[in-house]
């Protein structure tokens, strides 16, 4: 992807708007439970300080009403943690947009939350222009809301002098790429969820590249039972079997393949104390719900991991939040970390289990996107990206 780089850029001096993605998990006190695109955001930031530019940094938290700041909006808890890990303070500024705050070069200030802006979410140009007056350079280093064309995301890219990727977003665009475009071979990719219909797209487009689609959660329940297998009280998309064929069948053409469960873990509930049994994928009563894979099938999909030249990973295959079904994901993450292959992990759930499981240091990437990296595996053109491509052809 042709878009100009912040690395290439001479930023001494300049006024730099840093838009970052800083929308980070928090608990009902506001404290913060989980940094990474905190940290993530930092290679930016610290290289436009460290050459002299004055440095404004803004993100969304969560989805506010616009015109409105309530406290629980407030980037606060995020100012404190950048500052932290900055060691320097992070002055967080209100009312932002008609540039009514000084910053000066070597400082960093953060923008209170961007979609609190009237005009944000619905890329309003006037707001994205004033926004664009406020800076020498832009840049979008927004990977986990590239997805959207909002005023901070896409208008202000349109308007500034000049708009670049930061790092972080140059990074997922290299990794991302790397993984579709020319992989090493085999590629296979490791689809999991709750439902079908939410990641049908995905499903199909990797349908035509990979070598093997492993599926897991409800979407494998869903192909389970296109294969007719019975899956008693099991979460699936019944009405979505046809598609489920579909995608078998593309695959089986291209000499492909979909590696269905041979046996699972079952209980008649989904908590803590219910008990899992395993069982063959033949056996599975009325009342079972299925909840994660089995052994035979766990060790059937590590072999196919071991021999991957790619991994494409999102979503747990089971309820690995609870230990009793947390065995075929915590086999595929320990398939995973000892892979010579290359690795790609994304989305929220993926990556609380690749923190239980300890292997974020054997991912050789990690996405910070949800739904940006899913839309990106599907193909789709990132607006934020490609208003970046656009500023690059000049
Ligand atoms: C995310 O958490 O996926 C991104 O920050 C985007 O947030 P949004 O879905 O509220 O746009």
């Amino acid at each position: 992807m042709n878009v100009l780089k912040l690395a290439d850029l001479d930023v001494k001096g300049k006024r730099v708007f840093i838009r970052a993605d800083l929308n980070v998990p928090q608990d009902d006190a506001g404290n913060i439970t989980e940094d990474t695109r905190i940290r993530a955001s930092l290679p930016s930031i610290k290289y436009c300080l460290e050459n002299g530019a004055a440095v404004m940094v803004t993100s969304h938290l969560g989805r506010p009403t616009e015109g409105e700041l309530n406290p629980e909006d407030s980037l606060t808890p995020i100012a404190v943690r950048l500052g932290q890990l900055l060691h320097k303070p992070v002055r967080l500024v209100a009312d932002w947009v008609d540039g009514n705050f000084e910053v000066t070069p070597g400082e960093v200030v953060l923008l209170e939350n961007c979609r609190c802006n009237k005009g944000e979410k619905k890329n309003n140009d006037e707001l994205a222009q004033k926004m664009a007056k406020l800076c020498d350079i832009y840049v979008n280093d927004a990977f986990g809301t590239a997805h959207r064309a909002e005023a901070t995301t896409h208008g202000i890219a349109k308007f500034a002098p000049v708009a670049c990727a930061g790092f972080l977003m140059g990074g997922e665009i290299d990794a991302l790429s790397r993984a579709l475009e020319n992989p090493k071979r085999p590629l296979v990719a490791i689809v999991a969820g709750a439902k079908v219909s939410t990641k049908l797209t995905i499903l199909k487009s990797l349908a035509d590249k990979v070598d093997q689609l492993i599926v897991g959660g409800g979407i494998a329940n869903t192909f389970l039972l296109a294969t007719g297998k019975r899956i008693g009280d099991s979460l699936a998309e019944p009405n979505l079997v046809n598609e489920a064929h579909a995608i078998m069948d593309i695959m089986k053409e291209r000499g492909a393949e979909v590696p269905l469960p041979v046996d699972v873990v079952v209980a008649d509930e989904v908590s803590a104390l219910a008990r899992g049994a395993k069982v063959s994928v033949d056996e599975v009563s009325p009342h079972d719900r299925i909840l994660d894979v089995g052994p035979k099938t766990a060790a059937k999909l590590a072999d196919i991991i071991a021999h991957a030249g790619t991994i494409v990973w999102n979503g747990p295959i089971g309820v690995f939040e609870h230990d009793q079904f947390a065995g075929g994901t915590k086999m595929l993450a320990s398939a995973i970390a000892h892979s010579t292959g290359y690795s790609l992990a994304g989305g929220g759930d993926t990556l609380a289990a690749i923190a239980k499981f300890h292997i974020a240091q054997d991912v050789d990437y990690i996405s910070t996107g949800g739904g940006a990296f899913l839309e990106f595996l599907e193909g789709k053109k990132l607006p934020a990206i490609e208003v970046l491509e656009s500023r690059a052809k000049g």
